[in-house]
């Protein structure tokens, strides 16, 4: 079913400003993004496409701590290389903006505290690794171990690279904090969930029976998550670095940067049009657009939409969600 739309608004993944952009990036996601956009210009519609780097996160702190800087120090100079890469290369952003702008984090932090006035989170307290002798808990990737289920021995908290198993870090056979190198201990900590079950019968009506036009991949995807059934998630971390979690005796608590980055998308079109980007959002004759990698499809069909509906307010779930797989050359991912 075609349906006829007044504007579109085009967002692309913001890249993680910890390296610079590859060509498997730009094949998969700004050059097409940037044929569709140019596109809908040619043809006198109502358009615009929004950019910017991904600047939170644990790998930049880990970047940070290798190279002795601060993670400011490492974010403004990939986000550089990333923006002229962008103007070099030709791609039309209307905006490419950054995560740690001050806009950012204003709209990202009350986009929680909204949901969180509202009911929408679950608190939790659990076990988690707790580095003593550096003071912190680690964040997933800050701990290496044995797999439990291949017995790899540098297996990191999140995943196992060599037989590909998700982890929790707490699987780990003697775990090993990479900062210190010490063994760390379990402590509790407290963090809010969003609960997706809730959203689950949401989701599967508005994809599953909705969106049976989206790219196979990408519809595939969504089924089988829908139909493993939907779990909470935590959305926020125990890290120095970040949108501070905006709940008192949340001291030491960022948003967690998959929660943060894609109101990036929100946050880029305030700073491009603050007096009118409402209506790319919240008006149902806007059409959303997500141009994505395959390894960001959960993220943008199913948690970022289930934090829209949270939050309610006419906020318009994407239209499309083209997700491109790697550049492939010779069988192997071309970044290789
Ligand atoms: N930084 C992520 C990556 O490179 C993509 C984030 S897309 C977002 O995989 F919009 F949600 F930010
Ligand atoms: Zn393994």
């Amino acid at each position: 079913m075609d349906k006829k739309f007044k504007r579109t608004l085009v967002t692309t993944a913001l890249p993680y400003a910890n390296g610079p952009v590859h060509i498997g990036h730009l094949a998969g996601v700004y050059v097409p993004a940037d044929i569709y956009t140019r596109y809908l210009r040619l043809k006198g519609e109502d358009v615009i496409m929004v950019g910017g780097s991904d600047e939170h996160g644990v790998p930049i702190t880990i970047k940070a701590k290798k190279e002795g800087v601060t993670p400011q120090d490492i974010v403004d100079r990939y986000h550089t290389i990333i923006k002229d890469s962008m103007e070099e290369l030709g791609i039309s952003f209307d905006v490419y903006s950054r995560t740690t702008s001050k806009i950012h984090s204003e709209t990202a932090s009350e986009f929680f505290r909204h949901l969180y006035d509202k009911g929408e989170f679950v608190e939790k307290t659990s076990m988690q690794l707790y580095d003593e002798q550096a003071n912190q808990f680690l964040a997933d990737r800050y701990v290496t171990g044995e797999c439990p289920h291949c017995h790899f021995d540098h297996a990191y908290g999140d995943q196992c690279e060599k037989c590909g198993t998700s982890l929790n870090a707490t699987d780990l056979i003697n775990p090993k904090s990479e900062i210190t190198g010490s063994t760390p201990v379990l402590r509790e900590t407290k963090h809010w969930y969003l609960p997706l079950d809730k959203w689950e019968p949401a989701l599967s009506k508005w994809i599953l029976e909705g969106h049976k036009e989206w790219k196979t991949n990408v519809y595939g995807q969504c089924k089988s998550w829908i139909d493993l059934g939907l779990q909470p998630r935590a959305v926020s971390r125990d890290l120095d670095w970040g949108v501070p979690v905006p709940v008192e005796g949340a001291e030491g608590k960022v948003l967690y940067v998959w929660f943060d980055a894609p109101i990036g998308y929100i946050s880029n079109t305030k700073e491009l049009l603050p007096d009118s980007w409402e209506k790319y959002w919240k008006d149902p004759e806007s059409r959303v657009i997500n141009f994505i990698g395959k390894d960001n499809i959960v993220f943008h069909c199913i948690v970022f939409p289930a934090m829209l509906m949270a939050y309610g307010d006419n906020y318009q779930l994407p239209d499309n969600v083209p997700a491109n797989e790697f550049l492939n050359l010779d069988g192997d991912k071309i970044s290789t």
